[in-house]
């Protein structure tokens, strides 16, 4: 049984394949954390209290003071601001009578097969029930009626667990919700590393790791989106952990607008980490009867490393998080004319780009931005989401003939979250666009944004895309959102609610995404936030690919799809070939290859060659494609390790095949010519198509293999392919 309760002992066990959760039931109905980590057969940590930790300053319950309990040095599941425990809280609500203290204790449980939904929230989901299991524990703050549900479910198979809140408003009087967070896990100790992913447009995801110290960490955004300038994710190595080995905890919250990823090592050595919407401009008032959910958070652990926290976060996000028709069922292989044109585009144009396109081999043209309103540069017209038919001659249906006329499937862009003030719609309505009152409204990218916390801008907006998506043979949309939020507030929210905003714009988002995505379910929808600024687990419920990045330069790319692989899947990784990459087109074509692959060029503007080596290639995107989106990654020499050279492998899953891709960043004389590869069946026998020579995989893991005849010069590249001989 993946969850168990000790009702003697009043301990819960959580268990995946490979990890156990422990906790307890403690006196006055605390509840203490006992153990996160490697799988354990038993639960007998009771003795966790002969470790008890120094506690002299540190209040005490009164009816706990003969047993040397405080709140501030016990591991607990949920850090209650204001009643002993002095860390970080996890929670924070304000009473109604103006006071903060906030204290919940347990009441009672319940463990069930599969998992709930999150009202209103993307969320990791069971396919069947007998998938997962669910512990919801109720506690109650008893002075003031507030409730807080803890959410557990896990994932035994893929060694992950989720959790989230929900509060619960069962008194008489509102309150005001400043601070949830979607875990709490005080662990014992802090000998780990953190490892987050910083960055910023055109460079994102960037992996950074540092010791824990004393006091307060982390990391967060306050932009109004998960960002480019910090992932929702962070990692916790334990000191001396590797890419193989050693304990790794990776979390990531399954949320698109501000976080907050937060660690405070605390004067016991102890290190609390929570992560969560961000508190600094939150606070949600609940009457009675209400109820707010948090996001969700996944937690997963692993002993082997950092490698293996990131193969289960990328079998658990295709298997329980990438939803719909598109799931698992292969995504056409597309030309984006975004690069190859920009705004200057007509029909002609696409069709031309589509016509060459079909010639090579491409399944799908996308029309970027450009399409609508008077939109011939990024100054004006989001919003007027009306067919520029100056553009399109004879409208978008007949450009959308001629396309399938040639076997090609059709994309177009949107980006439904903005609003230009040089629009028709903003100027029909001013107050759409978030502000607030007598303030400049600033400009990014001459746009404002606009305010999804409206149903009625949501019905419009729905609405105006319907005119299109309703009406033409349309088979994929890219979401574009490419600002920050500035001046957040909302024309219809009462000032004491204005500090909802945030959630409430994403709420918006996510709503209308889902109602985009269930009217017309066969839509492949590829998010993008100026390439990756929204390259979360919460766009990644509705959309199974997101455009990773702006840069498409191989040579760049790759260290940004390095980052991303910390915990997010090849299959969800938008990567395209470019012409203004450095590089020649097989280094450009061996990075890309590393997600769902595309092409981002006009035919017009490259040379027969490019165009002859481009036909090339799409074959063996075809025959790799499984491998690639859902066999199992092993980064072999990452961006961190090595500046001149890197090198990953994807292996299948029943390990009868692997493919190598290495990319010399720059030439380095002193060189190590032998790759060990991972993740092969020592019993087998591998075929290597670079030299025809059948090899044992105990020999590739072990001995490695030679790379001395293969290119070496600045930017090149190369992939080897292993297959299994019988
Ligand atoms: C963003 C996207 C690009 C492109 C442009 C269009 O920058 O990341 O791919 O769609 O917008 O304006």
């Amino acid at each position: 049984m993946p969850i168990i309760f000790d009702s003697e002992k009043k301990i819960f066990k959580l268990d995946t394949l490979s990890s156990s959760y422990i906790f307890k039931i403690y006196d006055e109905n605390y509840l203490v954390h006992l153990y996160y980590g490697a799988k354990i057969p038993d639960y007998n940590l009771t003795d966790f209290e002969d470790r008890r930790m120094y506690a002299s300053f540190s209040a005490s319950n009164p009816n706990l003071l003969r047993t040397g309990f405080s709140a501030d040095v016990y591991p607990l599941e949920i850090g209650c601001n204001g009643c002993g425990d002095m860390r970080i809280a996890s929670l924070q609500i304000r009473n109604a009578d103006g006071n903060a203290s906030t204290d919940m204790r347990y009441v009672s449980h319940k463990i069930y097969a599969g998992k709930p939904a999150l009202k209103g929230l993307p969320a990791l989901y069971a396919n069947e029930d007998s998938e997962c299991m669910t512990l919801e524990i109720t506690t109650r703050d008893k002075v003031t009626g507030a409730e807080a549900i803890l959410i557990y479910t896990v994932f035994e198979k893929h060694s992950a667990l989720t959790r989230s809140v929900i509060i619960r408003n069962t008194s008489e009087k509102p309150f005001t919700i400043e601070k949830v967070m979607s875990f709490n896990l005080d662990l014992i100790g802090k000998d780990f590393d953190l490892i987050t992913l910083y960055g910023r447009h055109n460079n994102e995801r960037n992996f950074e790791r540092r010791a824990l110290a004393h006091g307060r960490q982390g990391i967060g955004s306050r932009r109004g989106s998960s960002s480019a300038q910090q992932n929702p994710f962070m990692a916790l190595l334990r000191h001396g952990a590797t890419e193989e080995y050693g304990d790794a905890y990776g979390f990531n919250l399954v949320y698109s607008c501000n976080h907050l990823c937060e660690i405070e090592v605390d004067f016991n050595e102890s290190s609390r980490i929570m992560m969560g919407i961000d508190p600094s401009d939150f606070g949600w008032l609940l009457s009675p009867g209400e109820e707010f959910y948090s996001p969700e958070a996944v937690l997963v652990y692993s002993n082997e490393g950092l490698g293996g926290m990131s193969r289960t976060f990328h079998k658990l996000y295709n298997n329980n998080l990438v939803r719909g028709q598109w799931k698992k069922a292969k995504r056409p292989l597309l030309i984006n004319n975004w690069e190859g044109t920009y705004f200057d585009f007509d029909d002609d144009k696409l069709f031309n780009i589509a016509k060459w396109a079909k010639d090579i081999g491409i399944e799908m043209l996308v029309m970027d931005d450009g399409w609508f309103g008077l939109r011939n540069d990024d100054r004006c017209a989001l919003g007027d989401w009306t067919v520029n038919e100056n553009k399109l001659r004879g409208g978008i249906g007949s450009l959308i003939s001629r396309i399938k006329g040639l076997g090609l499937k059709f994309g177009i862009w949107y980006e439904p979250e903005m609003i230009s003030p040089d629009s028709d719609l903003y100027r029909a309505h001013p107050d759409w666009c978030i502000h607030v009152p007598n303030r400049d409204r600033s400009q990014g990218r001459w746009q404002y944004v606009i305010d999804m916390s409206r149903q009625d801008v949501r019905d419009y907006l729905f609405d105006k895309m319907s005119e299109v998506l309703a009406h033409n043979d349309i088979d994929y949309v890219k979401w574009d959102f490419n600002r920050n939020i500035t001046e957040a507030g909302s024309a219809l929210l009462p000032p004491e609610r204005q500090k909802e905003f945030f959630h409430r714009f994403i709420l918006g988002t996510y709503e209308l995404m889902d109602r985009l995505t269930k009217t017309y379910p066969h839509l492949l929808l590829e998010n993008c936030s100026g390439g990756g600024g929204r390259y979360d687990p919460g766009m990644m419920y509705f959309s199974p690919q997101i455009w990773c990045s702006d840069n498409t330069d191989a040579l760049s790319r790759v260290d940004i799809q390095f980052g991303s692989s910390l915990c997010y899947p090849a299959s969800v990784q938008g990567a395209h070939v470019s012409a203004s990459s450095r590089s020649g087109y097989e280094t450009k074509r061996n990075v890309a290859m590393w997600g769902s692959f595309g092409y981002e060029l006009d035919p017009a503007k490259i040379s027969k060659e490019a165009s002859e080596e481009i036909r090339t290639q799409i074959a063996d995107y075809h025959k790799y494609y499984d491998l690639i989106h859902y066999g199992d990654l092993y980064r072999i020499i990452s961006p961190w390790e090595d500046p001149y050279k890197v090198a990953w492998e994807f292996v299948s899953e029943d390990k009868s095949q692997a493919m190598l891709t290495v990319v010399v960043k720059f030439f380095k004389e002193a060189r190590n010519f032998f790759i060990k590869l991972k993740g092969l069946d020592p019993e087998k026998f591998y075929k290597c198509d670079h030299n025809g020579e059948v090899y044992s995989g105990a020999l590739l893991m072990n001995a490695g293999l030679s790379m001395y005849h293969l290119p070496d010069g600045d930017g090149e590249s190369y992939v080897i392919h292993l297959e299994e001989v019988k």
